[in-house]
């Protein structure tokens, strides 16, 4: 079976972002490829972490994983530290990339901001970190969004210059899978920026651990115009909340926004917005029910890191042997 790799960082609370994103879409996929699942602490590092905030950060997305309907018996879930092979193959990786390829990465452009010289050597090389995670399992697929993208391009580059140095049919050129309609999820008081975990309003974002009332209040006070809903997508011009809103109603029932707006083309706000709650309070509240329950035993999601990490490693080891082996390593 084809390989999918993902991995989601350890770094403040997850939110309807995340979820509909990323590890909804891990879900589904489970059934037709074998899936290494990874709450990525090493990437997560490479800006300030504080120890006792991380280790709760590596459960809190581990729990995620469970209550959104991972199944850590079939599918493999761990936290990136268990397995040496990633920051070992990393290394090599290091010595493979071109410092004009990493000077291109556009993310570590906005990361590092204007302080540059004041950046980690990790946050520059973290794109070499993520070729490392996929190419140690070789696998064929990963699931990315917009933002991911040029890294995963790294990855294919990575792996073809290893291929053509050594002379090796070793690594595969790892696809992208960009899974029906994207959902961007956007700040709940700004349409035109990123539901984030780093923006200063809690209004912006439904975490997924929120309660009921939590996801009720924060969508009762998101931004809106005063305009009913358009009956078509292409009616959304200059009203980025209106089609944040609708994305995310369409995504949480599973509908294209055509099949959305037909249903509710026409209505005003107020009452569009108590059938969204309805909608986010029935898909989420479960879960973060679930993420609640999973988090008071941090022995249950120790056991499936520590598992899934064997797992993991019992992949990479022989990858990793191959490889050292073609480069002239010896240990
Ligand atoms: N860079 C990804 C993010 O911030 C996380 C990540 C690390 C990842 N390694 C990966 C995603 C490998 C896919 C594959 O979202």
């Amino acid at each position: 079976m084809e390989r999918i790799f993902s991995g989601v960082q350890p770094t403040g609370d997850l939110h309807l972002g995340n979820y509909l994103g990323a590890i909804r879409n891990f879900v589904r996929l489970q059934d037709d490829y074998d899936c290494v699942y990874c709450v990525v602490d090493l990437h997560a590092i490479t800006v300030w972490q504080d120890p006792d905030e991380l280790r709760r950060s590596i459960r809190e997305v581990t729990a995620a994983f469970i209550a959104a309907g991972i199944d850590p018996k079939k599918s493999i879930v761990f936290n990136q530290s268990r397995n040496p092979n990633h920051a070992e193959l990393a290394w090599v990786f290091n010595c493979v990339a071109r410092l004009g390829w990493l000077n291109r990465m556009t993310q570590f452009k906005e990361k590092a901001g204007k302080n540059r010289e004041n950046a980690s050597v990790g946050l520059y090389a973290y794109p070499n970190l993520m070729a490392a995670d996929i190419l140690a399992y070789k696998a064929t697929h990963v699931p990315v969004g917009e933002d991911q993208k040029q890294h995963l391009e790294l990855c294919r580059d990575i792996a073809q210059k290893f291929n053509n140095d050594y002379g090796a049919d070793f690594f595969p050129i790892t696809e992208p899978l960009i899974l029906g309609e994207a959902t961007r999820v956007m700040s709940l008081r700004d349409g035109t920026k990123k539901m984030s975990k780093s923006d200063p309003s809690k209004l912006s974002r439904i975490n997924l651990t929120d309660g009921p009332d939590d996801i009720a209040q924060k969508i009762r006070k998101a931004r809106t115009d005063s305009a009913p809903l358009p009956s078509e997508p292409g009616g959304f011009e200059g009203r980025p909340e209106a089609e944040n809103l609708i994305g995310i109603y369409a995504a949480l029932s599973d509908l294209n926004r055509d099949a959305v707006l037909s249903e509710v083309g026409g209505m005003m706000f107020a009452d569009f917005k108590a059938r969204l709650i309805d909608k986010a309070v029935e898909v989420l509240g479960p879960i973060g029910l679930e993420m609640q329950r999973l988090l008071g035993d941090s022995d249950y999601i120790d056991s499936v890191l520590s598992d899934g990490g064997a797992r993991a490693r019992a992949i990479s080891q022989p990858i990793l042997d191959d490889l050292y082996d073609i480069v002239g390593l010896a240990r």
